[in-house]
């Protein structure tokens, strides 16, 4: 089978690769040749590339996949073997909200599956799908690395931490309604093409994106505090553990 003909086996759509519109084409082409700038070799570039060619449709189509191949002078086998690879590019079309539940570990224990599972039930779709008007597309992720704020949503890969089913379904219906929703931390939300988009190296202009510190937050701190023998709220019987390793009851 040709990747640039039908990809159904390797988990995409089912549609030939056709070319992009002159004018659409012309100006990915202009994004692309920006991009594949920054690099020494150019099929350094395709992460990013796969990231642009999402945010204009949304997933990674076939039409996609040939775009980057042409841009990058590789195979679209080489493109597809990628594309499949990392789970951040999607191969079915996205809502305008991209909804992830972490169901990693600690997230899961701590609510992540419970908040998948009502999710899905009060959206009617499962897994990877996207509700009827276009707006929420929902997925199982691995871990965000946010762990200390269990369980987590992230929307169009923005925090939302310390989530339960309640808020979650308040979160989705929100956003469905068209009103305002603010991440937990960073950024105002954008939608998932335009985080997309950003994704692939341009210029984030959202107010805020860029002010933060770095610092953890409390909950990402608190081992910290705890080793260097500070006393953490609510643990009256703490075991502190000095730089070196000792231990000794609080
Ligand atoms: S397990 Fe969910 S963020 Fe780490």
């Amino acid at each position: 089978m040709s990747p640039s003909e039908t990809s159904t086996e390797l988990g995409l759509p089912a549609m030939p690769a056709k070319p992009y519109p002159a004018e659409v084409h012309e100006r990915l082409a202009a994004d692309a040749a920006e991009l594949i700038a920054r690099y020494p070799q150019s099929r350094s570039a395709l992460l990013p590339l796969l990231h642009l060619v999402q945010a204009e449709e949304g997933f990674v189509s076939t039409t996609g996949i040939r775009f980057c191949a042409e841009q990058l002078d590789l195979t679209t086998a080489e493109v597809t073997a990628v594309a499949t690879f990392y789970t951040m590019y999607r191969r079915r079309p996205a809502g305008k909200h991209h909804v992830g539940v972490c169901t990693n570990t600690l997230c899961a224990v701590l609510g992540g599956d419970q908040i998948f599972a009502e999710l899905q039930q009060h959206l009617g779709i499962g897994n990877n799908e996207t509700t009827e008007d276009g707006e929420i597309s929902i997925e199982h992720i691995e871990c965000n690395a946010a762990c200390d704020y269990a369980p987590v949503v992230m929307v169009n890969w923005e925090f939302f931490d310390n989530q339960t089913p309640d808020s979650t379904r308040q979160l989705v219906d929100d956003l469905r309604a068209g009103r305002e929703v603010r991440p937990t931390r960073g950024a105002r939300l954008c939608s998932f093409k335009e985080s997309a988009r950003i994704l692939a190296g341009f210029p984030d202009e959202r107010e805020g994106a860029n002010d933060e510190s770095g610092a953890g937050g409390a909950p990402s701190l608190a081992g910290l505090r705890l080793a260097k023998g500070e006393q953490l709220p609510g643990t009256p019987g703490a075991r502190v553990v000095s730089p070196r390793g000792e231990g000794s009851d609080a």
